[in-house]
C-alpha cells in the first residue's frame, strides 16, 4: 500500500534500515522505517486516512509517523546529514536515496528495498550489506563514521553482540583509534545515555559488555569504572544466575540488564551520579541504594545463618535485583537459591488459624511457615 500511494503522488518508497537487515536475517519486525523520496508526510497522512488512524507529522524534518495493526510506520523524506563538528546533531538537507544511506551507520543497516509496484521488492545495496550480513561483519561506510558520531562506536558493539557478529579488520582500527582519541566524550551525553540503556534492554547484554570490554569503551562512559579480576568473575557468575532465573521463573519478568549495571556500579564512588544521568527506573536507584547500605552485612549474616527460617529473614523483603546479584558471592549462593526455589514459596493450611484475624493471624502466618520451613 505505501508503494501505489507512493506512486499516486509520484515519490518512491523503500523500506530501510534496521527492518531490511532484520527481513534478511528473518528476525519479526515491529518498527517498520520508510523512506521517501518526495515527501513522507502526504505518504502518511494518505495511509492513515486509508487505514482511519491518525498520523504524527513533524514537520521541521518532514517526517511522520503512524501505528496500524500494532506496527508502527515511520516515514522520513530522504536526506543527507552532515556533521559541523564531531558528534554535534547534524545539519539536514534533502537529497535522493543513495545520499540518505551514504548517511548511515553500518553496511548492514544501509541497504533499502524498494516497494514502488513497478519496482516492489527490490534490494539496493550500494555498500556490500548482503554480503557483510553473509560473513557477520559490522563495517562503516566511510572512515570518518566514527568522528562523525561517535555514538557509534557503542553502536557497532550493541550489534555485534546481539548478533555474533564481528568487526570488519578496517572498521576495528577506525574504531580502536576513535576509542584512543577520546571521541566518546565527545558525544553529546543524552545520546549517549540513550545508547546504553538501548544496549541494557538487549538479550545478549553480557557478550555486548564484554565487547565493551575488549575494547575499553566503557570507562569513557562510565567514569570511574575499573575493570579487574574480580569484577569479570562477578559478571560471569551473574550471566550463569541470570540463566538460571530465566529458566526457573519465566513468568518473573525483569530487565537484566539494569541488573548488570548494578553489579558495575556496585564498587563506583559515583554510581548514584550516573543512574540519574541515565534516568535509571526508580527501581534500580532505590535497589543501588539498598546494596550500598546493606549488602556487605546482610552477607556476613547470611554466612552464618543455620535454620531456612533465619535465611528467610534475611532475605523477604530484598527485591529480586537484589538477590540476583547476592547469588554471584559464591558463599551465600546456595542459601539465596533455597529462597527462591523453596522458603519464599512455603505455603500454610489457612483452616489452622480460624478465629485469628489481623496482625495476630500474619504473626501465626509467619511463625507456621517458619517452622515448615525449618522441617523441609
Ligand atoms: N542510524 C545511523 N547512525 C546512528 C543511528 C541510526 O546511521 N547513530 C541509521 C541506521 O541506518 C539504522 C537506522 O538509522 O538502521 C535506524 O536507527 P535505529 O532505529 O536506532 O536502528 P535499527 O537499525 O532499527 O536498530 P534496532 O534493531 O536496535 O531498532
Amino acid at each position: 500500500q505505501v508503494g501505489t500511494i507512493a506512486q499516486e503522488l509520484g515519490f518512491r518508497a523503500y523500506l530501510v534500515g534496521g527492518v531490511v537487515r532484520d527481513i534478511l536475517l528473518k528476525k519479526e519486525v515491529w518498527d517498520i522505517d520508510f523512506v521517501i523520496e518526495g515527501d513522507a508526510i502526504k505518504v502518511a497522512q494518505r495511509l492513515a486516512e486509508k487505514h482511519g488512524v491518525d498520523y504524527h507529522p513533524f514537520e521541521e524534518f518532514r517526517t511522520a509517523h503512524i501505528k496500524v495493526n500494532g506496527l508502527k510506520l515511520e516515514f522520513a523524506t530522504t536526506r543527507r546529514e552532515t556533521y559541523p563538528h564531531p558528534g554535534a546533531y547534524p545539519l539536514v538537507e534533502y537529497a535522493g536515496l543513495k545520499e540518505d544511506l551514504l548517511r548511515r551507520d553500518f553496511t548492514i543497516n544501509a541497504m533499502a528495498v524498494c516497494v514502488n509496484p513497478d519496482c516492489f521488492g527490490t534490494l539496493i545495496d550500494y555498500f556490500g550489506g548482503l554480503r557483510d550480513l553473509k560473513d557477520k561483519l559490522i563495517r562503516v561506510l566511510h572512515p570518518l563514521s566514527f568522528v562523525e558520531d561517535p555514538v557509534r562506536i557503542l553502536r557497532a558493539l550493541r550489534f555485534a553482540g546481539r548478533l555474533g557478529f564481528k568487526l570488519s579488520k578496517s572498521t576495528e582500527k577506525l574504531l580502536i583509534n576513535a576509542v584512543s582519541a577520546g571521541l566518546i566524550a565527545k558525544a553529546p551525553k543524552g545520546r549517549l545515555m540513550n545508547e546504553l540503556r538501548l544496549a541494557l534492554r538487549e538479550e545478549r547484554i553480557f557478550e555486548i559488555l564484554e565487547l565493551y570490554k575488549k575494547y575499553g569503551v566503557l570507562e569513557h562512559v562510565l567514569v570511574g569504572i575499573r575493570w579487574s579480576p574480580q569484577l569479570e568473575k562477578k559478571l560471569l557468575s551473574l550471566r550463569d544466575v541470570i540463566a538460571w532465573h530465566r529458566i526457573e521463573f519465566p513468568k518473573e519478568k525483569i530487565d537484566y540488564g539494569w541488573v548488570y549495571l548494578l553489579v558495575l556500579l556496585e564498587e563506583s564512588e559515583k554510581g548514584m551520579d550516573f543512574l540519574v544521568d541515565i534516568s535509571a527506573p526508580a527501581w534500580v536507584r532505590e535497589t543501588y541504594e539498598d546494596i550500598k547500605k546493606n549488602k556487605k552485612e546482610l552477607t556476613k549474616k547470611l554466612l552464618s545463618a543455620q535454620k531456612n527460617s533465619e535465611i528467610y529473614l534475611l532475605l523477604k523483603n530484598k527485591p529480586l535485583p537484589f538477590l540476583l546479584i547476592l547469588m554471584t558471592e559464591e558463599d551465600i549462593k546456595e542459601k539465596v537459591r533455597v529462597y527462591l526455589e523453596k522458603l519464599r514459596s512455603v505455603k500454610v493450611d489457612l483452616e489452622k488459624f480460624k478465629g485469628l484475624s489481623g496482625r495476630q493471624l500474619g504473626k501465626a502466618i509467619e511463625e507456621e511457615k517458619m517452622k515448615l520451613m525449618d522441617a523441609l
